[in-house]
């Protein structure tokens, strides 16, 4: 099967239109997928939809803890492209701090975006997913739902929930032919990672010098891209990995296989 066309007549609900759900929406789309991306910001959007220009890729903006505007960002999938066979979760925040100094409602948000948006978007798209005969989820957890660095309590302990969450939706749709599987990168550069950069260098941090900082500590000294990301989501996304459901893949220049010390 050609690159090209392996997702020809598939259609693909992606969530998160910047850094690596852009890069998964876009990876798709060229290999032929109808895709609808969703992002509760308007301009991520909208600077998706000109990088994809000519493909048949549309945006919509969506908050994936609004059960109504899921729905409706669903139906509007199978409408445009009609029906659904992928969802992509790749919506996520990234709040900071120890578990003291996470307040009630940034742990309650972090928790509705970043798992109960997963929820959301299978709760709608998994009827449309059966009725073609199966699918394939895939969701984007982190290195950090493994072992994490300090100051990512509300973060991390999302990112274990995603683990878990993919494992039941796997065992829950395997029935239906609905393959579920997630991917955990290490530092890729996103607009999420200059979040952390600034907060971990301040506001006027040297970008470029804090990701060689980063990348240094992934045995293959560098930080991932959103375009690898997205080749292993592609992956676990089509038929190639037909076997595949309830794993996690580490994607992260080998972070997790070392124990931090020299
Ligand atoms: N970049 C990394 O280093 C890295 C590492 C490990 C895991 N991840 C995970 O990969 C995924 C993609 O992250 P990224 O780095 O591309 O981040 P990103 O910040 O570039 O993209 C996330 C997008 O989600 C959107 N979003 C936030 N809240 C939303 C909501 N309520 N509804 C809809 N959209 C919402 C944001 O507007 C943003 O465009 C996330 O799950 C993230 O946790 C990223």
């Amino acid at each position: 099967m050609r690159a090209m066309d392996e997702f020809a007549g598939k259609v693909a609900l992606v969530t998160g239109a910047s850094g690596i759900g852009a890069a998964a929406a876009l990876r798709l789309a060229r290999a032929g997928a109808g895709v609808l991306c969703c992002d509760i910001d308007a301009a991520a959007g909208g600077a998706l939809a000109q990088a994809a220009a000519g493909l048949r890729l549309v945006t919509r903006q969506v908050d994936v803890t609004a059960e109504a505007e899921v729905q409706a960002a669903v139906a509007a999938a199978a409408q445009a492209f009609g029906g659904l066979d992928i969802i992509v979760n790749a919506a996520a925040i990234h709040p900071f701090g120890t578990v003291e100094h996470t307040d009630a409602a940034t742990f309650a948000r972090c928790m509705a975006v970043n798992v109960g948006g997963i929820a959301l978007t299978a709760r709608h798209g998994i009827p449309l997913l059966r009725a073609r005969g199966g699918g394939a989820i895939v969701n984007l957890a982190s290195v950090q739902g493994h072992a994490c660095q300090q100051g990512v309590a509300a973060y991390a302990a999302s990112k274990g929930a995603v683990h878990a969450l993919t494992r039941a939706m796997a065992l829950d749709h395997a029935r239906d032919n609905i393959r579920v599987n997630s991917v955990s990168p290490g530092s890729v550069r996103t607009p999420m990672l200059a979040l952390s950069a600034r907060t971990f260098d301040g506001a006027g941090a040297d970008l470029e010098a804090v990701f060689r900082r980063f990348g240094a500590a992934h045995p293959l000294g560098r930080i991932g891209e959103p375009e690898e990301v997205a080749e292993l989501i592609a992956f676990l996304a089509g038929p190639r990995s037909a076997f595949v459901t309830g794993a996690d893949y580490l994607i992260d220049g080998g972070l997790n296989a070392g124990i931090g010390v020299r």
